[in-house]
């Protein structure tokens, strides 16, 4: 098989993982058990067009440079179902330096440590319920791509997102269109928004995300910490209202 073909059939199998994966409800055993069988050749396929990676490392380096002045080398950052990499491999050329991530899948997060992007990574950590004692209300942008998806997490998970991220910090989601429309997933936004969780700060609507589907990504300002919370020498993130 010639280069052009072997690249053709990896970016075929990509396509045929991702639209299993969308299968598989939301269950975390059927996730853990899919994702460790696809971990060795997830990125083989991601040259098929997965350019929501970058949108999502994008977005959190413009939030930095527009509301937090903290130096980008000094944010604690959060790539939550990190997968294999592919965000803090981003975050880090654009000179994010303290990139922690986490991922359901042991086999996943494996391959994310050894791209060397991140400072640490944790496997068969689960997005709902994560962790208290771990990760609490540090990190200064958490950044979520290619976990909003069918099959994946609920909208619910953004509440463990906001719980992670400190006082006056970000969220930034991804969230695939056809997910979108079947969770109603701008009204659990809205929900947050009134119960002073989290506040929508910006909205790339129908942004181009993978060869097979347009997604969304969401800014949220993390709103819901008493102010004490707040760490000496991070900005007040008020602006964007
Ligand atoms: C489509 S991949 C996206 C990975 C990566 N963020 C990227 O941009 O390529 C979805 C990832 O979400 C992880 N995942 C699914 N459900 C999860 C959960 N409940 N908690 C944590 N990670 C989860 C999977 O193990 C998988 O690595």
């Amino acid at each position: 098989m010639n280069t052009l073909n072997q690249q053709t059939a990896l970016e075929q199998a990509a396509r045929k993982h991702t639209k299993d994966s969308h299968a598989l409800g939301g269950d975390a055993g059927r996730l853990d058990h899919f994702y460790r069988g696809w971990a060795s050749s997830y990125d083989l396929g991601l040259a098929d067009g997965y350019c929501g990676r970058m949108i999502a490392a994008e977005m959190a380096a413009a939030v930095q440079t527009a509301y937090l002045a903290r130096h980008r080398t000094a944010m604690a950052i959060l790539d939550a179902g990190c997968g294999t990499g592919p965000v803090g491999v981003e975050l880090e050329s654009l000179r994010f330096r303290l990139i922690d991530g986490f991922d359901l899948s042991e086999e996943m997060a494996e391959k994310a440590q050894q791209t060397r992007a991140y400072r640490n990574v944790r496997g068969d950590v689960d997005l709902i319920g994560l962790p208290s004692d771990y990760f609490r209300a540090s990190y200064d942008l958490t950044v979520c791509c290619g976990v909003f998806t069918l099959g994946h997490v609920g909208p619910d998970g953004l509440r463990e997102l906001a719980r992670v991220t400190r006082s006056n910090g970000f969220v930034i989601a991804s969230d695939r269109k056809r997910y979108a429309e079947a969770t109603s997933f701008e009204d659990h936004v809205r929900l947050l928004q009134d119960e002073g969780v989290l506040i929508p700060a910006q909205y790339l609507r129908n942004g181009r995300y993978a060869a097979d589907e347009d997604a969304h990504c969401w800014v949220l300002a993390d709103a819901q910490k008493d102010q004490s919370n707040k760490r000496t020498g991070c900005d007040q993130a008020t602006s964007y209202r």
